[in-house]
């Protein structure tokens, strides 16, 4: 379905409850929404609706084998997708939903082969931001989306983000703000007795143990970075190509003496990162503010989207411990760069 001009449905008092009501409306009708969640936006369907569920994937470019995460406003709307609810769900959703956790579980017959990719299981999130919560509520359905980008690139975290990307392919973007997060949900696999993280997000592996009271596995595949430069396994990439520097204790210095082999060559350094680091001599900075996990989380994605090829040559970035949160920054960092210093 071709729209050529997608609404942009502001949700600024006194339009908000009107704004909120049209998008659910066209959710129920079997159109596409974007919308706005604390992680990243994201672009919703009908969950119930196979047609509408289909069209994502063609807006997205989406592979038909990667599945879907369903949004619930409620525990007794996630029960309706599932076998049942486990022990671990209800410990994990009175700490943390809403929030950015998603928990993958048995499937229930109600829930469609295409959103879950034929996959047994299904991956519901609850997501805090209240108009996200208000729309699910209004649509009367549980909503299916993924992250309102085209595949390959990095997700959008405010409405003129997810807009650039799906004008034309939506009925309408619903604003909401710039999402306060800024990366995708932390993914937890609670289909089997071992609780297994799929995805790593600002609710860290070392916080969902001491919640769980057990270890909780990491998936394989996490932080592995193919290392041929086929770009066959693309994400989160910026347009201008990205080197991450591992946190190590010369950091600084080995920044400096990269950002001047390029200006030698007559290169354009962009650096994104701390302010600390705003004086290294870069032709533009942009901020992450204090550098701790969460700020680089909710300004790092503006910042892959901010540069352009015909200004800026190379991006450079600092990168931080791989611990709690940083681990989520560090795996969507990792995935963006096209090489990786190590200490
Ligand atoms: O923060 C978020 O999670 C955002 C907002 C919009 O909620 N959504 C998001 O969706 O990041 P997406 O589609 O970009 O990422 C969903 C991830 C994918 O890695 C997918 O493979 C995984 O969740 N996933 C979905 N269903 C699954 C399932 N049944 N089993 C295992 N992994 C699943
Ligand atoms: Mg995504």
């Amino acid at each position: 379905m071709i729209h050529r001009d997608t609404i942009l449905l502001q949700t600024e008092f006194p339009g908000k409850d009107k704004a909120i009501s049209t998008a659910a409306a066209a959710i129920r009708d079997g159109e596409l929404v974007a919308f706005p969640t604390e992680t990243v936006y994201g672009l919703g369907a009908n969950v119930y609706d196979e047609a509408a569920v289909l069209r994502i994937f063609e807006a997205k470019g989406r592979p038909a084998d990667n599945p879907l995460i369903v949004h619930v406003a409620s525990i007794e709307q996630a029960s309706e997708l599932v076998m049942e609810l486990p022990e671990s769900f209800h410990v994990l959703a009175e700490k943390y939903l809403p929030g950015p956790l998603t928990l993958v579980m048995k499937r229930n017959a109600a829930v469609l082969d295409c959103v879950t990719a034929g996959l047994e299981t299904v991956a519901v999130r609850m997501p805090d931001h209240a108009v996200a919560l208000q729309l699910i509520k209004d649509a009367g359905v549980p909503i299916a989306a993924p992250s309102a980008n085209i595949s390959g690139i990095a997700s959008p975290v405010t409405a003129a983000q997810a807009y650039n990307d799906l004008n034309g392919k939506v009925y309408a973007v619903l604003d909401g703000g710039p999402s306060s997060v800024g990366i995708e949900s932390t993914v937890l696999d609670l289909s089997s007795d071992e609780a297994m993280l799929l995805r790593p997000g600002m609710i860290s592996k070392e916080e969902l143990e001491a919640t769980l009271g057990k270890t909780v596995n990491v998936a394989d595949d996490q932080d592995a970075k193919p290392r041929s430069p086929g770009m066959k396994y693309v994400h989160y990439a910026p347009t201008v190509p990205l080197v991450l520097f591992l946190a190590q204790v010369d950091l600084r210095t080995k920044l400096v003496a990269e950002i001047g082999l390029y200006l030698e060559k007559g290169k354009k350094v962009a650096l994104i990162g701390p302010d600390s680091f705003e004086d290294l001599g870069a032709a533009s900075f942009y901020s992450f503010g204090s550098g701790s996990a969460v700020e680089y989380a909710r300004h790092l994605y503006s910042a892959l989207r901010y540069f352009s090829a015909e200004d800026i040559d190379i991006l450079l970035c600092p990168g931080i411990e791989e611990t709690g949160p940083g681990l989520a920054v560090m795996n969507r960092l990792r995935k963006a760069s096209s090489r990786i210093i190590g200490p």
